[in-house]
């Protein structure tokens, strides 16, 4: 990948102009005029480690307005940019690949409005998931989306790259939650649709084509978003089970049995969670070795009957001997301990180096097959061990069973070609042949856009092309990208 020359590079006189129209020191930060290289790093590296970029010059409106003019002296002058939220993607997608400006939203971040009636949220994209969500809960509300990133991830990055999370199963997807959009195009154009209608056929649905859009089309600005009230009563229980076969009907019963109180069903092997103790010496929940283990969330309106509803639950599955092995959550803390073994582990896998992330929509009967195919291939290719002298540490399956969302995941000690060569195109056609999905909730960004047409027919491809090209004819919105 070369740099496009058709881009400008950055001359002082650019980080003037920036200086001028955002003021206060903190909202450029910059290499041009002063060595800030320690500065710009955080903004120029991706959570994984694995993506940097070269940007000396990093800008964070205050409000849709400058958002507006920066990108408009931006699209004048053909300065490539990287809309950035709180920089937790997983693909690549939030950090620049050669000198784009970083436009970094952390300073938008007020709260707009809240109607306490029909729960509709209006907030600035740079509010931080777990802000908006502790904002809902005092008003007895919820965020219709959570996950492990909440404390940095923004609601405008949570929405442009379309985040699944932990409770899909429950409340939905954003495509569905979303109610309202104000974006900002390349030509500094500012699209008013913050709607707060659930209801709105009036032709072509536009904000769609932002939510997952990835910052290529132009920057969100501002949400509007249906909340849920949020449930009084929550218990959760974490089990251990002995195959996947187990696991699914584990996964049937539970919504037979649970039905409108299920909000989430979480999958994560037994090596996934032996890869957390290692990393963090948090202690497991259940005694024993358990191939499978799997966390079930309830949401309802009365904790006693909710409980005693969970706690038939698994004495039927494991009086069926479905379940070999399993825990009620006794009090909160507890729900936050049993929550811990399934939200820890996309830091623990970090934690010997490096980590090669697959994030797939595959058929449910078929989801872990790709993940014992994976580890009998690399293992027998001579990668996988317990000393240094192996590049791989192990080859584990996690995810959201609920929606047939599988994370393979390969900890390594380093990043090696072998590896990657061994896992791809391997781990893309295995899922293209199922008709799956190369990614079900992170998004393409860098990291698979050589791999979209495993998931897309070159009708659609071209037809995003078309959209890009409409939006962005000089190509500044996050340049070198998946489109
Ligand atoms: P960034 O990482 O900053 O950006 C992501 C992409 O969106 C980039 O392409 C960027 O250019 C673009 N973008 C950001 N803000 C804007 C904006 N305002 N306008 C236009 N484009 C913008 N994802 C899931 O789906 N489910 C999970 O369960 C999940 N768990 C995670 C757990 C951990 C520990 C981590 C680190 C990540 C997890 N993710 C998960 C990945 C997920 O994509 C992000 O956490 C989150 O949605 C990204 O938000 P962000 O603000 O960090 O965006
Ligand atoms: C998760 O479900 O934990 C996230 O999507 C992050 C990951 O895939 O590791
Ligand atoms: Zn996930």
């Amino acid at each position: 990948l070369k740099r496009d020359p058709k881009y400008a590079k950055i001359s002082s006189e650019h980080v003037e102009y920036f200086k001028k129209l955002l003021g206060s020191e903190s909202a450029v930060v910059d290499g041009v005029s002063q060595d800030a290289s320690e500065d710009l790093e955080a903004f120029n590296s991706d959570w994984m480690r694995k993506y940097r970029g070269h940007a000396k010059l990093v800008v964070k409106p205050g409000n849709t307005e400058e958002v507006s003019k920066i990108l408009k002296y931006c699209n004048d002058n053909m300065l490539a940019v990287v809309p950035q939220g709180g920089n937790t993607g997983l693909v690549g997608g939030s950090v620049p690949v050669f000198d784009e400006i970083v436009i970094n939203l952390s300073r938008m971040n007020r709260i707009r409005s809240f109607d306490e009636v029909s729960g509709i949220f209006v907030a600035d994209a740079g509010v931080i998931l777990e802000v908006a969500d502790n904002f809902l809960a005092e008003k007895k509300h919820i965020f219709p989306l959570d996950l492990g990133a909440k404390g940095s991830c923004q609601i405008g990055g949570n929405v442009a790259t379309n985040a699944g999370g932990l409770r899909l199963l429950r409340y939905g997807s954003l495509h569905g939650n979303v109610l309202g959009i104000e974006a900002v195009l390349p030509n500094g154009t500012i699209v008013d649709d913050l709607s707060k209608l659930r209801k709105n056929n009036t032709g072509y649905d536009i904000k769609q084509l932002f939510i997952g859009g990835e910052g290529t089309i132009g920057i969100i600005t501002g949400v509007s978003i249906q909340c849920a009230q949020r449930s009084p009563a929550i218990n959760v229980a974490y089990f251990g089970l002995d195959s996947f076969e187990k696991v699914q009907t584990a996964f049937r019963e539970a919504k037979g049995h649970l039905s409108e109180i299920l909000s989430a069903f979480e999958l994560m092997d037994g090596r996934s969670q032996n890869l957390v103790t290692k990393a963090s010496g948090r202690k497991l929940p259940l005694e024993g070795e358990h191939p499978f283990h799997c966390l079930v969330e309830t949401s309802g309106s009365n904790s006693d009957h909710d409980n005693e509803k969970l706690e038939a639950f698994l004495e039927h599955v494991m009086g069926e001997e479905i379940v070999s092995d399993g825990v009620v959550a006794q009090d909160q803390t507890q729900v936050l301990d049993l929550w811990g073994c399934r939200e820890g582990i996309p830091e623990c896998l970090g934690h010997w180096g490096g980590v090669y992330k697959y994030d797939l929509s595959i058929p449910i009967n078929e989801l872990y097959a790709l993940v014992e195919e994976t580890r009998e291939k690399l293992t027998s290719a001579g990668l996988v061990g317990d000393s240094e002298q192996y590049p791989i540490v192990d080859v584990v399956g996690y995810g959201h069973m609920g929606d047939s969302n599988l994370h393979l995941n390969v900890p390594v000690r380093r990043y090696e070609k072998e590896v990657e060569n061994q896992l791809e195109p391997f781990v893309f056609e295995w899922v293209s042949k199922r008709n799956g999905s190369i990614s079900a909730e992170h998004g393409l960004g860098i990291a698979k856009k050589p791999f979209i047409r495993y998931s897309r027919s070159p009708t659609i491809i071209e037809l995003m092309r078309q959209i890009k090209n409409l939006y962005d004819p000089n190509g500044i919105m996050n340049p070198y990208k998946y489109v």
